[in-house]
């Protein structure tokens, strides 16, 4: 058998998990404060839901997911993302009916059958929110706030970062200016790539996002939505900015930010960061998605939120120098003196774990040096020895490994003066 994990898919081992559990903590105090609850929703949905979400010509659809049938011959798809499911769920549950609306986030797997580089996987994580059924523009600036204040609260410096953002204009807008992105397409047919050409009838606006450098030397020169929004699309825009401004968050405004997923209607926002991290920059991004729940069948129903990807911020933490402090594996460490005295240590560690202290203790029998060196590893701040001297006197020696002082102790004591020494 192959014993090696999928490519594209890793392992989190405990000292990646645990920084993962302290983006999925921050995540959690921090959208709180911003009124944002948790959702759960499965791990795969009807495909429907992302082929109508994200669009039949994106690349997520027509090229990334993991697509089965399964023993009922249902089209089942594996996420490759939170929105569409989010929205879903919204929907069935009524969670925006009558006018009301939902602030929910999500951390999870998502799967995209991409090819595997660095911080881009098949299987990635994301932590992401939607905020459902308000089209105000505070609620824009809003959402990138919280982004942006997400990596703040993680130590990830800001001048490491660039926010971008734009405007993808709205039903009004869009297809008049999409029109004139494929004429221009096709007007540059000759120097643009098979599938910039094949987009002009498909996408037009992702061939701004195209990598091949003759293509976007071309594409720079296209007609710009910002350029062509309607009224209300650049009301909403300006309204945005000057709140983002006044936030004192800086941005760049991108016009040729288009992202890779249809349902965006007006703003969208992505953050990239230099180092690290090599062409797969975006560690997060997002936008407004005011039509989606109604390609669902659903009541028009605004909506909009990020995701960021966890490997992928990771990796800028790394390049940054941040380190997410790791809880010690024990505080206390129960050290016995004689195997004879294993059940005595077994009860007294415990003791000490029903008082709330993490302890580790031997089970294998090893020898006190060996157990010292173990309590090292671990991170423990304080060693209990269980000798039998002791034992008979009814106490335990508590050495404290940073003084290296120790003292007996009563064992009716002992949770009390460990907790004074780990202070
Ligand atoms: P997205 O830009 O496709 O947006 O993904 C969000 C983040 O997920 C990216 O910025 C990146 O950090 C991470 N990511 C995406 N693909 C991969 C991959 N193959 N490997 C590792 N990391 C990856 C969305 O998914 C939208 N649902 C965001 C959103 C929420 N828009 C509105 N609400």
């Amino acid at each position: 058998m192959n014993a090696r994990a999928p490519k594209g898919t890793a392992d989190m081992l405990p000292e990646v998990a645990r920084t993962w559990e302290h983006l999925q903590r921050t995540a959690q105090t921090l959208f709180a404060r911003y009124g944002y609850a948790p959702v759960y929703t499965p791990l795969f949905e009807h495909t429907e839901v992302f082929t109508r979400g994200i669009g039949e010509a994106t690349d997520i659809v027509s090229k990334e997911m993991y697509t089965f049938q399964d023993k009922g011959g249902r089209s089942i798809t594996l996420r490759p993302e939170g929105t569409a499911s989010v929205v879903r769920a919204a929907l069935e549950h009524n969670l925006t009916a009558n006018g009301q609306s939902a602030k929910l986030y999500y951390a999870g797997p998502m799967f995209r059958y991409e090819r595997p580089q660095k911080g881009r996987m098949r299987q990635f994580w994301q932590i992401g929110l939607e905020a459902l059924g308000m089209p105000e523009p505070s609620l824009d600036a809003e959402v990138i706030i919280v982004l942006m204040r997400f990596f703040d609260e993680l130590g990830l410096p800001r001048e490491n970062m660039r926010l971008l953002i734009n405007s993808m204009g709205d039903e009004a807008c869009r297809p008049v200016y999409r029109d004139r992105v494929a004429s221009f397409i096709r007007e540059h047919s000759d120097g643009l790539c098979e599938e910039c050409n094949r987009r002009a009838e498909t996408n037009p606006l992702r061939a701004f996002d195209c990598k091949n450098p003759q293509c976007s030397q071309i594409m720079s020169e296209a007609p710009l939505l910002r350029d062509e929004l309607c009224d209300d699309c650049a009301a909403h825009y300006a309204t945005v900015k000057r709140l983002l401004d006044a936030a004192g968050v800086s941005y760049i405004e991108d016009p040729s930010l288009v992202r890779g997923l249809d349902y965006y209607t007006r703003t969208v926002f992505e953050v990239q960061v230099d180092a690290g991290l090599g062409s797969q920059n975006a560690i997060g991004g997002g936008g407004r998605y005011d039509r989606l729940m109604q390609e669902y069948g659903g009541p028009a129903t605004p909506g909009l939120g990020f995701a960021l990807g966890f490997e992928r911020t990771m990796l800028a933490m790394q390049a940054a120098g941040v380190i997410v402090p790791g809880p010690a594996l024990a505080e206390v460490y129960v050290a016995l003196v004689e195997p004879s005295l294993a059940d005595a240590a077994f009860t007294l560690a415990q003791e000490l774990r029903d008082a709330g202290i993490a302890v580790e203790m031997d089970h294998q029998g090893r020898s006190l040096k060996s157990q010292f060196k173990q309590a090292d590893r671990l991170g423990a701040r304080v060693v209990a020895i269980v000798g039998p001297e002791e034992i008979a006197a009814g106490e335990v020696t508590l050495r404290d490994m940073t003084t290296k002082e120790e003292s007996r102790v009563s064992l009716g004591d002992i949770a009390g003066q460990a907790r004074t020494l780990l202070g």
